[in-house]
């Protein structure tokens, strides 16, 4: 597998990283089955033979489970630790957590910043994460608060970067501007069905509802060298087998995905990752499936080189309409 090294830090990642979010089994409390965990350690090593070193988590999958049962793998595999990129995340807090009643939230605050490290730190039995993410965005943000917990948790060796997930330019601008630690990472949806970070450039001075609503994050993080991490990067796999009663839309790019997977001689998986490794932004495309034979097929995606023509065949029929 190539990789790419992440600006501003000393790490070096696999062009293609393990999303977590499916690991642990079942959204609720209930403990992990002998299944989940057998899976798991499965999965993991799989990754690492085919070269992934950086694991995606957040402090909510499977409400801690996917970091427990990754945390058990690790122990199982002493040494592995040091060879792997560890990204968790903070910032969601669950409806009726702690107390009854509680809504869904998000909480950049220090307290649950700090508290919310240390229960990933548990699960996952690491003294320290590589990259931590600030989930989504809390519009009840208060910056220096941010700032004093990322020294903290700097400070004490317990997390070593930070990044962000589903923040626009303008947020990240402004928590920039309070940081002493630079944001390496942005980690937003971005798949053939879901473009629109990339609309957003094509978009620019055509249709003013679409102009209005241009963020210019892709550019703004190439233009700040914070590396983009693409979540769902396979749209949940309807790409690869649309549902009967997915949109012709949804079913002609599906056709041109096995139409290409066909020419290239490799899976559709790898077309559809492919997709976004030929944007010369360097995407770091990260695949959630929990089975290894998907996994092999995503990392075909590596030895794939889309042309410009085939690129733009591929964004025709998932936009299906034309381009300005
Ligand atoms: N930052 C955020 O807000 C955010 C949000 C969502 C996800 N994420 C991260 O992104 C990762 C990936 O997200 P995702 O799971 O939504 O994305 P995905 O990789 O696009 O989709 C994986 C899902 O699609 C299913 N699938 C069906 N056919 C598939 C095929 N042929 N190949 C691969 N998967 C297929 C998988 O099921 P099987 O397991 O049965 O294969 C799995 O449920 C997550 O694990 C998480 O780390 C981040």
């Amino acid at each position: 597998m190539k990789t790419l090294p992440i600006p501003h830090t000393d790490l070096v990642v696999s062009r293609i990283a393990l999303g977590c979010m499916q690991l642990g089994g079942s959204w609720d409390d209930a403990a992990l089955s002998g299944s989940v965990r057998s899976r798991a350690l499965r999965l993991v090593s799989a990754a690492v033979e085919q070269g992934i070193n950086l694991f995606d988590h957040a402090d909510i999958y499977t409400h801690g489970k996917s970091e427990s049962v990754f945390g058990e793998v690790l122990q199982q595999m002493p040494g592995l630790r040091q060879r792997m990129v560890i990204q968790s995340k903070c910032g969601i807090r669950f409806a009726d957590t702690p107390n009854t009643g509680d809504p869904t939230r998000y909480d950049f605050s220090h307290a649950h910043i700090t508290a919310s490290v240390e229960a990933s730190l548990r699960r996952l039995r690491c003294d320290h994460l590589d990259i931590l993410l600030l989930h989504r965005p809390d519009p009840l943000l208060e910056p220096e608060d941010v700032a004093s917990a990322f020294d903290a948790l700097q400070r004490s060796g317990k997390v070593r970067y930070f990044g962000v997930s589903n923040h626009n330019a303008g947020q990240i601008a402004l928590l920039q501007r309070y940081l002493e630690q630079p944001l390496v990472i942005n980690q937003l949806e971005l798949n053939l069905l879901h473009t629109q970070l990339i609309d957003d450039g094509v978009m620019v001075n055509t249709d003013a509802a679409a102009y209005a609503a241009a963020s210019g994050t892709l550019d703004y993080c190439r233009a700040q060298e914070i590396l983009i991490q693409a979540w769902s990067p396979l749209a949940g796999g309807v790409l690869i087998a649309p549902p009967a009663q997915a949109s012709p839309q949804v079913h002609a790019a599906a056709r041109q995905v096995a139409a290409l997977a066909d020419a290239h001689g490799t899976s559709r998986e790898a077309i559809v990752l492919a997709w976004l490794l030929r944007h010369p932004a360097a995407i770091q495309p990260v695949v959630g499936t929990t089975k290894v034979d998907r996994l092999l097929a995503c990392c075909q995606a590596d030895a794939v080189s889309l042309s410009r023509e085939d690129w733009y065949r591929l964004y025709h029929a998932a936009r299906g309409i034309p381009l300005p």
